[in-house]
């Protein structure tokens, strides 16, 4: 098939972008339980007082609190030593200053102390120990994240040889024992080798909350929180607190977030690629198709969500290896509303490579 061919029959494919439903409006990865985060940041906007980068953290705070599907916040996602850490950034679409947290230990307001490095530091990212610090220097109260519900979860999967995990390539055999584990003499020159860095398999929990918000005037923001993959190398830290991995906007364009295998994500910082096809012209739709594709060329196993959307409100998502939900409220619409997006088929897609 011609490339041209093959492009017409993606687009006879896509389904069209949906259009907007008018400012101010709210959109985030995930219908059920993460739309009480879009309705909280789109009931702020209500108020032309709050910005968009206040109705990010509106949004992001609640799956902080209410803990959405266990994927964000406190008791959820625990590493192999049972703690959870959470990753979150916020990203403003007008200045393009961002801040994050990564591997923030014993604090549950991740997303807010990100807001606190945008805007009393010019640093980026801080991360872990160090990051809580720099919490609690702000007032932010230190607690215990691990549930007792999460300490009982992980005595059952050390109980199961710590099943399932992430290492490879280590004694004792990771995928019968547990740790502690030490590194396998690697040969770069020997067969053997190509398999041992070859694309690893997907991952075992990856929900996150990123959301893009866009003011009634027309501004944008976006961010992104999370407690990670569960069972993680402690220390790990995933897409979410990346800039144009875990979520990216430009005010003058539109914005992204993200949700998925977070290892493999962030390697094609896919949020800011969704971004950019949207500057070329792309619709939101194709936008986020053809940054999930870029993925899927090399790691066509794992799960991917991407929802993108246009600085007017037009959206569309794409995602493979799941059904990709997205929940998005704007305008003067009286609910929530939740798009279900068909996983991309790779058949397709590795006729059109
Ligand atoms: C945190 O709470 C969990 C569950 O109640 C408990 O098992 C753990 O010992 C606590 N950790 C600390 C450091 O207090
Ligand atoms: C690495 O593997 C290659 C090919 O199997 C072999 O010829 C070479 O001796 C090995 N090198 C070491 C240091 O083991
Ligand atoms: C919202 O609800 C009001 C009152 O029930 C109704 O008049 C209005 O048409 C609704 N708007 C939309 C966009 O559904
Ligand atoms: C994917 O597309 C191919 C080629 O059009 C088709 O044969 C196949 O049935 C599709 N698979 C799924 C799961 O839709």
């Amino acid at each position: 098939m011609t490339r041209t061919a093959a492009i017409a029959g993606l687009l006879a494919l896509s389904l069209p972008a949906q259009a907007s439903s008018g400012l101010p409006f709210i959109i985030n990865t995930w219908g059920g339980p993460f739309t009480a985060a879009t309705d909280a940041a789109y009931l702020s906007l209500q108020n032309p007082a709050t910005s968009a980068l206040d109705a990010v953290q509106v949004g992001c705070s609640t799956c902080e609190r209410n803990q959405c599907d266990g994927s964000v916040g406190f008791g959820g996602s625990p590493d192999e030593n049972c703690e959870t850490t959470l990753d979150a950034m916020i990203m403003d679409g007008t200045t393009m200053k961002s801040g994050a947290v990564a591997g923030l230990r014993r604090i549950k307001d991740a997303i807010a102390v990100a807001r606190y490095v945008l805007e009393y530091t010019t640093h980026t990212l801080l991360a872990g120990d160090l990051a809580t610090q720099f919490a609690v220097s702000n007032g932010f109260p230190l607690s215990n994240l691990t549930t007792a519900e999460q300490a009982a979860r992980c005595t059952a999967w050390r109980e199961d040889n710590c099943q399932p995990n992430y290492r490879i390539n280590v004694t004792p055999d990771p995928k019968s024992s547990c740790g502690p584990y030490t590194g396998t003499a690697l040969n770069s020159t020997s067969p053997a080798y190509k398999r041992a860095i070859t694309p690893d398999a997907s991952q075992t929990s990856h929900d996150t909350i990123s959301m893009i918000a866009i003011h009634a005037s027309g501004i944008m923001a976006a961010g992104t929180s999370t407690n990670g993959a569960t069972w993680k190398v402690p220390g790990r830290v995933g897409d979410g607190p990346i800039t144009g991995s875990g979520s990216y906007v430009d005010g003058d364009i539109g914005g992204c977030g993200a949700t998925g295998d977070g290892d493999i994500m962030m390697r094609f910082l896919p949020c800011y690629q969704a971004v950019e096809n949207l500057r070329q012209g792309m619709s939101p739709k194709l936008a986020a198709e053809d940054a999930v594709k870029r993925i899927l060329r090399k790691y066509p196993e794992g799960s991917y969500g991407i929802v993108v959307v246009d600085k007017y409100g037009e959206h569309g998502g794409a995602g493979s290896g799941w059904t990709f939900t997205y929940a998005f409220r704007g305008g003067s619409m009286n609910a929530t509303e939740v798009v279900s997006v068909p996983p991309l088929n790779e058949t397709r897609l590795v006729m059109q490579a």
